[in-house]
């Protein structure tokens, strides 16, 4: 993606949220033919945060931005754009974004939410900082925010063991040195069938009979979701890194999609990123879908490994089949 005549871009705020209710290995153990043994050993998965129910996605959303704002030292009024990657708005519209703007107060901003599932943030992540970088917006909420747990089926063990809720918002803003440096995007709609949620839209409307068949749940094809995470999280990575004249050796901080610790664990070993540059909380939060890398990345911040200047790297993949890099020089995040 070519950023001549762009302006320099960073992240002023970050902040995420979870719902408080945990849903544990053993949870599951009661509701599928599952195991604690099995969860932890083929996706290193401990437990997820679920919401309650009647709690909306914008609802984790707006816990999120709040914090966000106000550590970017702003207000929501301060706020021009929002953009909402979702897979799970709280209903076909008005779009979370929306709702969010209202929930937050920010009068002032306009908005839209971006479907690519998992890729949810990266997306919303690259539109943000494009309104920023264009000069045409000074501050920008980007913002991944899923309730998976109302899309899955909980007595599917193929799929209801992997996912979790969970939100993460940016604030965005111009900045005179380091920010973002690039992002690499992509995606194959011939991979659809791979990972879908079949009823519910415009093909096939919500009925009787698509609920019966429990055709509102996500479907995957988990073994070619697995091949095409591996390969994407690297070629993804290898993109970014080559288009900003960066090398592997060059990344401070490994933020990938946390859907699973084995893809995570093979893209690593192929990239050759060390161990201790890697962050993994899947084992928290489960596969959060767009709440994954903001949630990573506060992670490596609560942590203390976003210093300024240290080289970030987050590569988002999911359902489209979609993928997204970003690289980003961190600034010293937050005036507050
Ligand atoms: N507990 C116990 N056994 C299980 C469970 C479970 N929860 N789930 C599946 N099994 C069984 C299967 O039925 C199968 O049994 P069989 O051999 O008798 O047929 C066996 O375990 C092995 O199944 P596999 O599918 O081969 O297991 P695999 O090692 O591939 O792990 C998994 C499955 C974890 C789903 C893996 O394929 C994976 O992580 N895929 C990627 C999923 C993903 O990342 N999805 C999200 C993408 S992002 C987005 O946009 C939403």
């Amino acid at each position: 993606m070519n950023r001549a005549g762009l302006r320099k871009t960073r992240i002023s705020g970050l902040a995420t949220y979870v719902p408080p209710r945990l849903l544990t290995n053993k949870d599951l153990e009661m509701m599928v033919e599952t195991s604690n043994e099995w969860i932890l050993q083929r996706t290193g998965i401990r437990e997820r945060h679920i919401v309650d129910p009647g709690v909306g996605t914008s609802d984790l959303a707006k816990e999120a931005s709040l914090k966000a704002i106000a550590q970017a030292g702003l207000t929501p009024h301060d706020i021009d754009f929002i953009v909402v990657g979702t897979t799970t708005p709280d209903m076909v519209f008005p779009s979370a974004a929306c709702l969010l703007q209202t929930k937050i107060g920010a009068d002032r901003a306009w908005g839209f939410d971006l479907g690519a599932a998992c890729s949810g943030f990266t997306y919303a992540l690259t539109t943000a900082v494009h309104m920023v970088a264009a000069g045409t917006h000074a501050h920008a909420l980007a913002v991944g925010a899923d309730v998976m747990s109302s899309i899955i089926d909980y007595k599917d063990r193929s799929t209801c063991v992997l996912f979790g809720d969970g939100a993460g918002a940016v604030v965005l803003e111009r900045v005179g040195e380091g920010g973002f440096l690039g992002f690499e995007l992509g995606a194959d709609g011939s991979g659809g069938p791979q990972l879908y949620l079949p009823a519910g839209g415009s093909r096939t409307p919500a009925s009787a009979d698509s609920v019966a068949d429990r055709q509102h749940f996500v479907q995957m094809n988990g073994r070619e979701v697995f091949k095409f995470a591996t390969r994407v999280l690297v070629s993804s990575a290898e993109a970014v890194l080559a288009e900003c004249g960066r090398t592997i050796e060059d990344v401070d901080v490994y933020v990938p999609h946390q859907a699973n610790v084995r893809i995570i664990e093979y893209a690593t070993g192929k990239l050759g990123i060390p161990e201790d540059r890697v962050v993994i909380d899947v084992d928290r939060y489960g596969n959060t879908s767009s709440g994954s890398i903001p949630l990573a990345l506060a992670d490596a911040k609560a942590d203390g490994r976003l210093g300024p200047g240290r080289l970030v790297l987050m590569t988002g993949m999911g359902a489209g089949l979609t993928w997204g890099s970003g690289l980003i020089e961190w600034t010293d995040g937050g005036r507050a």
